[in-house]
């Protein structure tokens, strides 16, 4: 489909045109790549950072900031968004598709050129800028995923306001806790978001965040979708359109390598969501990178990720790294079943030429139980797709063998997490495909050195699972801190053994080298792809007045991977129907966390097994419920609960 770029002027250039700058060093091998990063991993991601225009290359590579925490190439100055558009443009890109909008649950379909889409953000920059952001201001926004949504992040950028993206399935209570993290001057937001059939207003819930938060934005910016009219707030909120339309557009501005580009909020083992932060430079270099070695990517590519800006791979693969790599994105505001069908990927891969596609194996569990002999994907002429990207959860052999059997594709799982911002480990199949093993993400990206410690911090031989390490200094592109906690940061990722990050997950190495990613450590959980912490939901179902104490865990699910379960123990005395409780904690949670926590099942129970030391056994809880073998533990305080525990689960 893009073989060609066109230009303004109508002369073309090769799409895989490579630009003037570029002077990255190429690898024979994995193996290559790898030797060169562990030789002197700073010489490999100095002249990796090449592969990105600098307005101030740096010297340096790694340099330690006030707090001891790494950062990457402190002396160097650039703008992100002048790099995804601009700089594009510069190169020949202008003609060319950025961005194609499909979306099924509207009838609607657009396309922004690079040019286009330049012109869009540099006005709603000024816009922003108007109403009084300046660099380093925060700027939170809860989008649905509208082209908008892509636009006022690279507007943030453009500026250096750093934004904060709340995924649109949140509830009011958990956006509330964001804004008074981020302390936004501005919030964004639109009219509703629409999910398969249903509209879901958000300006309601954004007032209701606002009221609830201490801090207050100085103004809100609403996009008005046809679907719902949303009420404004005379003096504080503005018609997005209006304010668009007359803004001066504005240019970019240099910032500093290590200013950050965003933060994103993820779960944690605890109610507060942390703020990771992602700087300018490092982010930039990475990204590029990234869709070179582990997509194999060509400029002028289609490159489709099927999430939502929500989301980390929203933030680095819808709206980031194809763009700064020439490539051409989708957003697509549909699922992969019921807008209408299952055959709706492959629809979008026939209609854009998608070259490669990335999404979480939940999608295609999704479409697996609906369409099992994938006689949809007959249907249409997919031959443009070259290779499938799988991340977000483990990627179950019978998902990849499937998916493997029927599109006859390679298959790619790759693990990586919001702290990381890209994959960990991958098939660097940009540098050299290497054979792929089911449940494996293959090996660490050359760049990280990934380590299996056991409880003494000391390296498992192969095939014993340990924890899942990264030496330090994590790569660029990764969190160099948690946003004004740099506390948090080194508890929750330093601590645990001196010179390493901790990445929460458990795995091993095989006796090749392949990592196996075996799920995490803590209490975060994974429902659907989405990140989730049943620490958090034990606190809103602790806080019903009927409940003594409770656990929340995970239990294996057939489409989303897990799904969370409650077991509850009444206080004394209190006296409330099994099902009048279900539904009351059910309600609870959705309207504190959202629908997306998918917690559905609560169960009274007369007690919880503990250790002699009073803590809960989450761990035989899950082997119970997910009925897999287990040993008593030698800790229990009275062995005879496990039974009846299997007697109610
Ligand atoms: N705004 C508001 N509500 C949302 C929402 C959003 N952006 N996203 C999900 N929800 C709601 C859903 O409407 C649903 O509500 P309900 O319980 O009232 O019906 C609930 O949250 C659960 O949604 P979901 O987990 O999406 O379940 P589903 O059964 O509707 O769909 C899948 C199942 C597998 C199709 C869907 O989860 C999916 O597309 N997963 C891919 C996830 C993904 O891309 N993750 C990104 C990580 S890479
Ligand atoms: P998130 O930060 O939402 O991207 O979630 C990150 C977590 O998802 C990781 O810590 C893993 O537990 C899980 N995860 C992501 N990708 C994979 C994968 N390819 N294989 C196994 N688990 C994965």
């Amino acid at each position: 489909m893009h073989n060609t770029v066109v230009h303004n002027d109508g002369t073309t250039l090769p799409a895989d045109h490579i630009p003037r700058h570029a002077s990255y060093p190429e690898y024979a091998s994995h193996q290559d790549a790898v030797q060169d990063f562990l030789s002197d991993s700073n010489r490999f991601w100095l002249s990796q950072s090449q592969r990105i225009q600098w307005y101030q290359a740096p010297q340096e590579g790694v340099s330690q900031d006030e707090n001891g925490f790494y950062r990457w190439f402190a002396d160097g100055e650039l703008n992100t968004c002048y790099l995804a558009l601009d700089y594009q443009i510069e190169q020949g890109r202008g003609a060319q598709v950025a961005m194609y909008y499909d979306s099924p649950v509207t009838g609607q379909k657009t396309s922004y050129t690079y040019s286009e889409l330049r012109d869009e953000v540099a006005r709603f920059a000024g816009a922003l800028r108007a109403k009084g952001a300046e660099k380093g201001d925060r700027v939170v926004i809860y989008m649905p995923m509208v082209p908008e949504a892509a636009i006022a992040m690279l507007a943030c950028a453009r500026i250096g306001a750093i934004h904060s993206v709340v995924f649109g399935g949140f509830a009011a209570n958990e956006l509330a806790v964001r804004i008074d993290d981020a302390e936004p001057k501005l919030i964004l937001s639109a009219s509703c978001g629409i999910e398969v059939a249903k509209v879901i207003p958000y300006k309601p819930l954004l007032d209701a965040a606002i009221e609830q938060a201490e801090h207050k934005p100085q103004a809100c910016i609403i996009l008005q979708r046809p679907q719902v009219q949303a009420d404004m707030v005379a003096g504080r909120d503005f018609d997005w359109l209006e304010l668009a339309g007359s803004a001066e557009p504005v240019d970019p501005v240099p910032l500093k390598a290590t200013d950050p580009l965003y933060i994103l909020y993820t779960s944690g083992t605890t109610g507060k969501p942390k703020g990771v932060v992602r700087d300018n430079g490092g982010h930039a270099v990475a990204m590029h990178y990234s869709m070179d070695v582990v997509y194999g990517m060509k400029p002028g590519q289609v490159y489709w990720a099927a999430s939502d800006v929500g989301w980390v791979v929203g933030h680095s693969y819808i709206v980031y790294a194809p763009l700064i790599y020439g490539c051409t994105t989708i957003f697509y505001e549909g699922k992969p079943v019921k807008t209408p069908d299952a055959g709706a990927f492959w629809r979008v891969v026939q209609e854009y030429g998608v070259n490669a596609l990335f999404t979480a194996p939940t999608a295609f569990r999704a479409i697996k139980k609906e369409d099992p002999e994938a006689r949809l994907l007959k249907e249409y002429d997919v031959s443009s797709l070259q290779k499938l990207f799988l991340a977000g959860e483990r990627l179950d052999p019978p998902t990849y063998q499937w998916l493997k059997d029927q599109t006859g594709l390679p298959v790619l799982d790759h693990w990586w997490q919001t702290e990381t911002g890209w994959a960990i480990a991958c098939n660097p199949v940009g540098i050299e495909s290497l054979e792929t093993k089911p449940g494996s993400a293959t090996k660490p990206t050359p760049g990280f050195l990934v380590e299996i410690l056991d409880v003494d911090g000391k390296p498992c031989p192969a095939n014993e699972q340990g924890a899942v390490a990264v030496k330090l200094p994590l790569p660029p592109g990764c969190l160099p801190t948690i946003w004004r906690n740099p506390e948090r940061f080194k508890a929750g990722y330093l601590s645990s053994y001196e010179g390493y990050y901790v990445s929460g997950d458990g795995g091993y190495f095989d006796e090749d080298g392949y990592l196996f990613i075996m799920g995490r450590t803590d209490d975060v959980i994974n429902v659907a792809g989405h990140r989730l912490s049943t620490g958090e939901m034990e606190e809103i179902v602790a806080a019903h007045p009927a409940v003594a104490e409770c656990a929340v865990f995970a239990v294996n699910d057939e489409l989303k991977g897990q799904r969370p379960i409650g077991l509850v123990v009444l206080k004394d005395g209190y006296n409330i129907a099994q099902d009048t409780l279900q539904s009351e904690l059910i309600s609870s949670v959705r309207q504190q966390i959202g629908a997306i926590a998918c917690f559905n099942e609560a169960i009274i129970v007369n007690r919880l097994p503990k250790t002699r030391s009073g803590k809960i056994l989450r761990k035989t809880l899950r082997q119970i419920a997910n009925g897999e073998e287990y040993q008593v533990p030698s800790t229990i305080d009275d062995p005879a609960i496990l039974q009846e525990i299997s007697e109610v689960l």
